[in-house]
């Protein structure tokens, strides 16, 4: 069991948090979970993609509160006046102050500059990936009345989180104003439409399902990159008697395990019965596959090293890339992180579907929004005409380590591991990331993020991690 001491101390933090969510109002929601097969057709298809809200987002719909919506004239004057910018400051919230993400950050903040030199950008990140200390600091701001013009958030159920605690205004007029309805997937805009209004501007596709690798660790040992769950074990055992640490994990940043565990429930349930797991029925978690899908984490994370909890994403994928480690498990901002390291894809690092996912692309998307009572509203419309913009994602996005959410991107500038995800992308099977918010609430992510690392810390407690899971399945919901 899990020590006593521990479960206090994350009692404590999860009373904090709800204390926190409740001061926000909390939110009541339902989302759109299915596994797409995608979208070749979805990309194409983008420029006629209607954007009114799908099945899916009208069960959304029926739980938003009302006072989440502004009326559509209100949305409409939102896009009036989103293009002339004076002077003043723009606030910009996110957790993006690693490697390639700050890069493409400030990629898009010379864009920014240049459109409107007398704005000054408050650049304003909590260092953490997944945001786990971002959004606690945002919840508190949103939560005291001061909130940033604009922040970083995930379409999908995870924006659901703040339309029905009202803190985003609409930007339907604002966004088909833009044109940015006829360049984005229906997949994205399906996720972004709330009860017929859109809310966010997203800027980019992450793939959360990739494994990264050594390729000269794998050559000088006559090994193959693992694409089923019994290859990865052969091949762990194999740089095992080496010598060196088959899988390199993190946990520092509070996401690492459960982004791990994500890929383990995508390569045993299947993108289907996967995407299933996360509709708020709890009946999904007695499925006996989630305890085979623990088991099988417990025996990975038998072959990881042991500082994991010392670690960050970042600081684990460089044990790969200087050979101590064989391969690590994360989303595609570990590429971004390798081109900050002057490292070359198919040279310098390997990438493969994370083992037993070949043909799914289980999905993220950053996007942001613009805050209800924001206090330089137009300085944050134009920051999201930038972020939708063609010339901003694709200064964005090569260096983020992400492929643009507009389907009329010059692919050119993409490296051959990006241009890879556009494909996939466009032929895989989608299923939505439930570490970072495509598919979970807020509420949901935090208990996730916080049961897989507790796991992390003692995998021989498959029970308590089973019941902290099925637990926190009440969380999807609000
Ligand atoms: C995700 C986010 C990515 C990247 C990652 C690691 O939640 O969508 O853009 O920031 O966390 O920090």
């Amino acid at each position: 069991m899990f020590h006593t001491r521990k479960w206090t101390l994350f009692a404590t933090l999860l009373t904090l948090v709800a204390v926190i969510l409740a001061a926000c109002g909390a939110p009541a929601d339902t989302g759109n979970t299915t596994a797409s097969a995608s979208p070749a057709a979805s990309a194409s298809a983008a420029a006629s993609a209607a954007p009114e809200s799908p099945a899916a987002s009208a069960s959304v719909a029926a739980s938003a509160s009302p006072e989440a919506s502004m009326s559509p004239e209100a949305s409409a004057s939102a896009a009036a006046s989103g293009a002339a910018t004076a002077g003043g400051k723009l606030e910009i919230f996110s957790w993006w102050t690693n490697g390639g993400e700050a890069d493409g950050l400030n990629a898009m903040f010379d864009i920014y500059k240049q459109q409107h030199a007398g704005v000054e950008i408050v650049n304003a990140t909590v260092a953490g990936g997944a945001g786990t200390n971002a959004k606690a600091v945002l919840q508190t701001r949103l939560a005291g009345g001061q909130p940033p013009d604009t922040w970083q958030l995930h379409a999908g159920r995870e924006t659901l989180s703040y339309v029905q605690a009202g803190q985003l205004e609409p930007l339907t007029a604002f966004f088909k104003e833009q044109g940015f309805d006829q360049v984005m997937p229906k997949l994205l805009l399906d996720q972004i439409t709330i009860e017929g209004e859109i809310y966010t501007v997203p800027v980019n596709v992450h793939r959360s399902n990739m494994m990264w690798y050594n390729p000269k660790v794998f050559q000088d040992n006559n090994l193959q990159p693992p694409k089923t769950l019994d290859e990865f074990f052969t091949v762990a055992e194999a740089l095992k008697a080496k010598g060196i640490t088959p899988l390199a994990v993190g946990g520092k940043d509070g996401f690492e395990a459960s982004h791990l565990f994500e890929s383990v429930l995508l390569a045993t349930f299947g993108p289907q019965d996967y995407t299933n797991l996360w509709t708020g029925d709890a009946t999904a978690w007695a499925d006996e596959r989630v305890v085979t899908a623990i088991d099988t984490m417990a025996r990975m994370l038998s072959y990881a090293n042991e500082d994991r909890s010392a670690r960050s994403w970042s600081e684990a994928a460089q044990l790969v890339l200087e050979g101590k480690a064989g391969m690590t498990i994360m989303g595609d901002w570990a590429e971004g992180y390798f081109l900050t390291q002057n490292a070359k894809p198919n040279v310098d690092f390997g990438y493969a579907p994370s083992p037993g996912t070949d043909g799914n692309f289980m999905w993220l998307s950053d996007s942001f929004g613009l805050a209800k009572g924001a206090p330089d509203r137009d300085n944050g419309l134009a920051w999201l005409a930038v972020a939708g913009s063609k010339e901003g994602q694709d200064a964005f996005n090569p260096k983020k380590g992400s492929i643009p959410a507009r389907t009329d991107a010059d692919k050119s500038l993409y490296d051959e591991y990006l241009q890879s995800s556009i494909a996939a992308f466009a032929s895989n099977t989608l299923a939505p990331s439930a570490a970072h918010g495509a598919a979970t609430t807020n509420a949901y992510q935090q208990a996730f993020h916080e049961s897989l690392e507790v796991f992390s810390s003692d995998p021989t407690d498959t029970e308590g991690v089973l019941a902290a899971l099925t637990e926190a399945v009440a969380d999807l919901t609000r």
